[in-house]
């Protein structure tokens, strides 16, 4: 069975921290004019896909200080069965019309791009008032599709990453940090 090793600290917790909090001041910025006030229904949804996002997710809006909405989409991975134009399966969709919303889409990663290049035209399908990308980290160098992120977190090398969210076979998602591992 393959046990992983820990190479290296590619973010610690309080570089993700800081950088989470800075995208959370400059969302807010550049959405507080459309935002309605607290107590009305959120006119923002933020929409993670799960599940590695979940820790990105739940830091990002609490830095966003403005009403929003959440909701959550899961997909298969595209995986090696399928073609390079990206068919993903949705296996939980969104629980809301997206017509009333701004819809903020929240992932950890974009690595070849194909999940969020499907979920973009996805979402644009029906209808949101607008539509951006926040991603925690960027791998350009893996990139199939030419897509990227309207709010990044940090721009990483094509490395084996963990932690924060991301999982090696569902192992190390809990980590608080982000770590280069290897299989050994
Ligand atoms: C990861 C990540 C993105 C996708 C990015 O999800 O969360 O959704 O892969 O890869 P791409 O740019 O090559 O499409 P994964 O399938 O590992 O699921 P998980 O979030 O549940 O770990």
């Amino acid at each position: 069975m393959a046990l992983l090793e820990i190479e290296s600290v590619l973010l610690t917790e309080e570089e993700i921290a800081a950088r989470v909090r800075e995208l959370g001041e400059q969302i807010t910025q550049d959405y507080k004019h459309l935002a309605v006030e607290v107590g009305e229904a959120p006119n923002i949804l933020a929409v993670g896909v799960l599940k590695g996002v979940v820790p990105f997710y739940a830091d990002l809006c609490r830095s966003i200080k403005l009403p929003l909405a959440f909701d959550f989409i899961s997909v298969s991975s595209y995986g090696q069965a399928t073609s390079s134009s990206g068919t993903v399966r949705i296996l939980k969709d969104l629980d809301v019309p997206l017509e009333n919303y701004h819809v903020l889409m929240i992932e950890d990663i974009i690595d070849t791009g194909l999940t969020l290049a499907y979920l973009k035209e996805y979402i644009l399908r029906r209808n949101p008032r607008s539509f951006k990308i926040a991603a925690l980290l960027d791998k350009p160098d893996r990139r199939e599709v030419p897509i990227a992120a309207d709010y990044n977190g940090f721009v990483i090398p094509d490395a084996f990453v963990v932690g924060y969210g991301l999982d090696c076979k569902e192992c190390c998602r809990n980590l608080p940090h982000i770590a280069v591992v290897r299989e050994v």
